[in-house]
């Protein structure tokens, strides 16, 4: 026994020795990372707390991702979206940061993470999905959906003269049937009441997605990042993946007759020269994510101000127009995304709000703290649509400021400048004005006090909106 214990103790203390030796030196890196980055990094003068300097850790943790694996920037002054995603002659693109822009299953490229002569070709084609005459073409299908929506919740409160509902479910489900616009078939949430296994598959993803911006953060590679993601991401992420390739599959069989977002991009996806299959998938994929939860996420934010607050409420329904203030203050107080475009700085620097940034620094706007900062706007963390109606006590506030479909040739694709302005907004204008005008909306106990107040996975992981319906006058007299 005596024989056996004296080797083995010595292969233990040796490898004991190796373990503590690497952690140690291990640890010493970090802090000599962390030193060079708090005092001598390029970056050390920018303000900001001194710990999301020196390391990682706060980045992963707070309540929104977006990083970067070395020092990053945010910004939130107003000029700085014409500095970082503005048009500027003679000098290179800030392209999209490739280690937090995570691309999807094929590895293919799509608009969130196309490089900029890519990104340029696929918008080109892809924009045709959003020009005045196709979004005129879309509105009866956005139209039929809405209506659906209404139908629903008065059979809620038809057996009884009010009903208590969960707006976010109603609001998911109209806006994940709407994206029949992208596949010429509906998930028919509105219809079946329910989660469709898709709806849960596109949260499960995005999830995903911020996990693997996280991994990226400690330089974990792509093949290791396979291994470490958890298996009901994994899962969700390949259901999603699959789901997406059949789908697509079928609706390119149906041709161009159809006015959705598909029919002027097969139109004018000339020999596939604009873009190919592989792209049309990865870009597909994208457009579920990016098309659903966020329009849903802002038609329940501005229920939940709304309902809060009967005084602002009593206005809307006098002056309908008056909703559209509503809706920027919520885009301001809880923008749908909360980070916008993890960019790099092009390799040979570049000047933003007044600073010299190095090469290849990752930026961004941060939309939420860009708009919750008293540098831009007064009392920013109240409610208060008359700041959008040039109230003399709000003069001062920066307005330019609040861009929550981004800015530049990578702004939302949803958002078009005509009238009706953008797909985000005739949806949203539509759902909104006519929930308003349907119902009288109260706000109940179990979401009273702090609904607003969730976590974010990119955009913020909505929790069960309990809202009181009852007929509005309005609606009882037609
Ligand atoms: C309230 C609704 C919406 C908001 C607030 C919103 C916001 C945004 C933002 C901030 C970006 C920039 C993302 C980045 O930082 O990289 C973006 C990009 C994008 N959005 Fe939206 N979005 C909305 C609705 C939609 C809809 C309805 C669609 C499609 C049907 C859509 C499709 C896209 C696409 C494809 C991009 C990528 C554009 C590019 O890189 O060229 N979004 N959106």
């Amino acid at each position: 026994m005596s024989e056996f214990n004296g080797p083995a103790q010595d292969i233990f203390g040796r490898s004991l020795f190796f373990a503590c030796s690497a952690v140690a030196l291990y640890t010493g890196y970090q802090l000599v990372i962390a030193i060079y980055n708090v005092w001598f990094h390029p970056l050390a003068s920018f303000p900001g707390p001194r710990i999301a300097a020196a390391t990682q850790i706060p980045y992963v943790k707070a309540p929104t991702w977006s990083g970067y694996r070395l020092l990053s920037c945010h910004f939130i002054d107003a000029s700085a979206w014409h500095d970082i995603h503005g048009h500027h002659a003679d000098a290179q693109p800030f392209e999209k940061d490739p280690r937090l822009n995570v691309k999807c299953f094929n590895n293919v490229d799509n608009l969130f993470t196309a490089k900029h002569e890519d990104h340029e070709r696929m918008r080109k084609v892809l924009g045709h999905a959003f020009s005045e005459r196709a979004i005129k073409e879309q509105e009866p299908t956005v139209q039929l959906y809405i209506e659906k929506l209404i139908h629903r919740l008065h059979e809620q409160i038809s057996s009884s003269s009010q009903a208590k509902v969960d707006m976010v479910k109603w609001y998911d489900w109209l806006s994940f049937d709407i994206i029949d616009l992208t596949f010429g078939s509906s998930f028919k949430c509105l219809e079946t009441q329910a989660n469709h296994w898709w709806v849960d598959m596109v949260f499960g993803s995005i999830e995903a997605i911020v996990f693997m911006g996280a991994c990226h953060r400690f330089t974990i590679s792509r093949t290791l990042l396979t291994y470490l993601i958890p298996k009901r991401y994994k899962k969700m992420f390949e259901d999603h993946w699959k789901a997406t390739e059949e789908t697509l599959a079928c609706r390119i069989k149906l041709g161009t007759n159809r006015h959705d977002f598909m029919s002027p991009i097969l139109e004018n996806n000339i020999d596939g020269k604009g873009l190919n299959r592989h792209e049309m998938l990865s870009n597909a994929w994208h457009f579920i994510n990016a098309g659903s939860g966020t329009t849903a996420g802002i038609l329940s934010a501005t229920v939940y101000f709304l309902a809060r607050d009967p005084k602002i409420l009593s206005i809307i329904t006098a002056e309908l127009p008056y909703l559209l203030y509503c809706l920027s203050e919520t885009n301001r107080i809880m923008p749908v995304v909360l980070m916008s475009q993890a960019v790099l700085v092009p390799p040979r620097g570049a000047t933003i709000c007044g600073y010299w940034v190095p090469g290849n620094t990752g930026v961004t706007n941060n939309q939420y703290a860009c708009y919750r900062s008293k540098t831009n706007f007064k009392n920013p963390d109240n409610d208060v649509p008359e700041r959008w109606l040039d109230d003399p006590d709000y003069v001062s506030d920066q307005r330019q400021v609040l861009q929550p479909f981004s800015y530049g040739a990578r702004n939302c694709i949803g958002k078009r400048q005509v009238t009706p302005p953008f797909l985000g907004t005739m949806e949203l204008q539509l759902a909104l004005a006519r929930t308003i005008w349907n119902f009288d909306v109260g706000i109940c106990e179990e979401s009273a006090m702090d609904w607003d107040d969730q976590k974010v996975y990119m955009i913020w992981k909505k929790t069960p909106l309990i809202i009181r319906l009852a007929a509005s006058t309005q609606a009882k007299s037609h």
